[in-house]
């Protein structure tokens, strides 16, 4: 077994890129194609709830209609299984497919898409249907309230306190498929190198702050992911 004893791991759009999702800031990207302060702020939501509600229930009924997990997905979930010090997984993705491929110690920073929320109680449902802008909310009965249970541009990732713990316990921080352009995720290399971890980046390409990782390795998650996990346990 390797020298480790607690791991992060932040994974990002391309750990599910070859799940078929599209990736944020790649040239066919969500990105290059809708434009962020439309359809990921609150201010688009107050300024325009239907074409928010139909950017989201687009992302739903495409996560919902053939998409997999794929093997990077499963070799975090198995090394999770067998792994027997801690093992912590961060995850900038609203998919399922971490759940999906059997991750447990699981944190959804940037929230889940299978989630709506009520904005005046807070509750959360789960959602596999479209939302329309105007449905009534089941928990305060009004109209207009249910809004993605998705992290905005402007607003505070999720589980802040339990990351942060996380990061400054590791000693090993594993960065995947992540570009390395959105804080706060893009700064917890340096909280766990400055809690004295190694740090790891697994990507297609060097991110914005690749040259700043103890190591990095290249290519498809698919590929990378199972192959790097398993040269931690020797098998
Ligand atoms: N394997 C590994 N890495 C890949 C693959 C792949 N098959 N395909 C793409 N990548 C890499 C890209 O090279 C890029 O560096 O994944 C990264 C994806 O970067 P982004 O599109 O910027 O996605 P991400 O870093 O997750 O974005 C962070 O930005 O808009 C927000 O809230 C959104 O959570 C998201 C956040």
């Amino acid at each position: 077994m390797s020298r480790y004893n607690n791991i992060v791991v932040l994974t990002g759009a391309g750990v599910s890129a070859e799940s078929g999702i599209n990736t944020f800031r790649a040239a066919d990207g969500l990105w290059e194609n809708h434009r962020v302060e439309d359809v990921a702020t609150p201010e688009a939501f107050e300024r325009n709830p239907q074409l928010v509600q139909r950017f989201y229930n687009e992302r739903r009924a495409q996560l919902l209609n053939g998409i997999k997990p794929n093997p990077a997905h499963l070799a975090l979930a198995e090394f999770e299984r067998t792994w027997k010090g801690r093992f912590t997984l961060v995850t900038q993705n609203i998919d399922d497919l971490h759940e999906r491929a059997g991750s447990r110690n699981l944190l959804h920073m940037h929230g889940e898409l299978l989630k709506i929320r009520c904005r005046k109680s807070g509750r959360l449902f789960p959602c596999r249907q479209p939302v329309a802008s105007d449905q009534a909310c089941s928990c305060c009965g009004q109209m207009g309230n249910l809004r993605p249970h998705v992290v905005w541009f402007g607003e505070i990732p999720l589980y802040m306190e339990e990351i942060e713990q996380a990061l400054s316990d590791c000693d090993l921080f594993i960065s995947i498929g992540t570009s390395g352009n959105v804080y706060p995720a893009a700064g917890f290399f340096q909280v766990a190198k400055g809690a004295g971890a190694t740090a790891v980046e697994l990507n297609l390409e060097p991110s914005a702050r690749g040259s700043h990782f103890d190591r990095a390795l290249y290519g498809p998650a698919s590929q990378l992911v199972p192959r790097f996990l398993q040269s931690l346990t020797g098998s």
